[in-house]
């Protein structure tokens, strides 16, 4: 039985809240957030068996956010590139980015590409942010490759499988999330990893996102640690011979 994740996905949620307790603007809160963001990326790296880490840092639902909270994000994204990508890629990490990335600004998309491209040979873990992401135009864009390959008579509709559409997705080239973090306290996956979470084990904490440290993400590697994965067999066929 497989006990550690692979691939770490993490739903980064409450920095809104964990500003509000302090009577601080919700800048301060996406702010500490990314702190919290660089430790969580320092665990997964130090983890020697966590091979990715996604990141949920800005949904396609996110947009309808008040302008000065999207516009003081798209700030942060881009200072927070400049800064960390020489340290991420000094420790071996690849950064990729996904989701729509074309509705972004033409200098943040040029910097996306740049880190990807400076960090490219990185083996020591993936870490991939998810930027304009929603599950459902992942896979919308998924299908939409399929149907022109379709239409070019290069795919009989037929014979189309799972595998063909997991082979469009944003994540294809990373195996699907073992352990689904949120924080925040909701227990909802809005709009987040939709296809690939088929499997995922699901991790709830009240921890707002600003003090999700290293402790508590280890909290949530030993939670995972005691499922029993058994991906719709029983739980004799699956348990160890002792
Ligand atoms: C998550 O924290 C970060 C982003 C969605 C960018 P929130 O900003 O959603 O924090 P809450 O949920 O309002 O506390
Ligand atoms: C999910 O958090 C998106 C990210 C963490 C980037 P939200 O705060 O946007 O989710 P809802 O709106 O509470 O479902
Ligand atoms: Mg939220």
């Amino acid at each position: 039985m497989n006990t550690v994740p692979k691939h770490v996905a993490i739903i980064m949620d409450g920095n809104g809240r964990w500003a509000k307790q302090r009577f601080m603007p919700r800048l301060a809160g996406h702010r500490a957030g990314r702190k919290a963001a660089r430790a969580a990326v320092e665990f997964a790296a130090r983890n020697s068996e966590i091979d990715v880490l996604t990141l949920f840092a800005f949904s396609t639902e996110n947009w309808s956010r008040p302008e000065d909270e999207v516009s003081g994000l798209m700030g942060l994204f881009g200072k927070a590139l400049s800064e960390e990508v020489p340290e991420l890629k000094k420790n071996g990490i690849r950064i990729r980015f996904v989701g729509e990335l074309s509705r972004f600004s033409d200098e943040l998309q040029t910097q996306m590409a740049a880190a990807e491209e400076l960090t490219q040979d990185g083996t020591h873990l993936c870490l991939q942010l998810a930027l304009n992401y929603g599950g459902r135009a992942d896979i919308a864009q998924a299908v939409r490759q399929l149907a022109a390959s379709a239409a070019a008579g290069e795919l009989d509709p037929a014979q189309i499988t799972e595998d063909h559409i997991a082979a469009q997705l944003y994540g294809a080239s990373v195996p699907d999330p073992d352990l689904m973090i949120r924080t925040g306290g909701e227990k909802r996956i809005s709009n987040f990893l939709l296809w690939d979470s088929a499997y995922a084990e699901f991790y709830f904490t009240d921890t707002l996102w600003p003090d999700f440290n290293k402790t508590a993400f280890e909290a949530a590697v030993n939670w995972f640690a005691g499922r029993q994965r058994r991906f719709g067999k029983t739980g004799e066929q699956v348990s160890k011979p002792t």
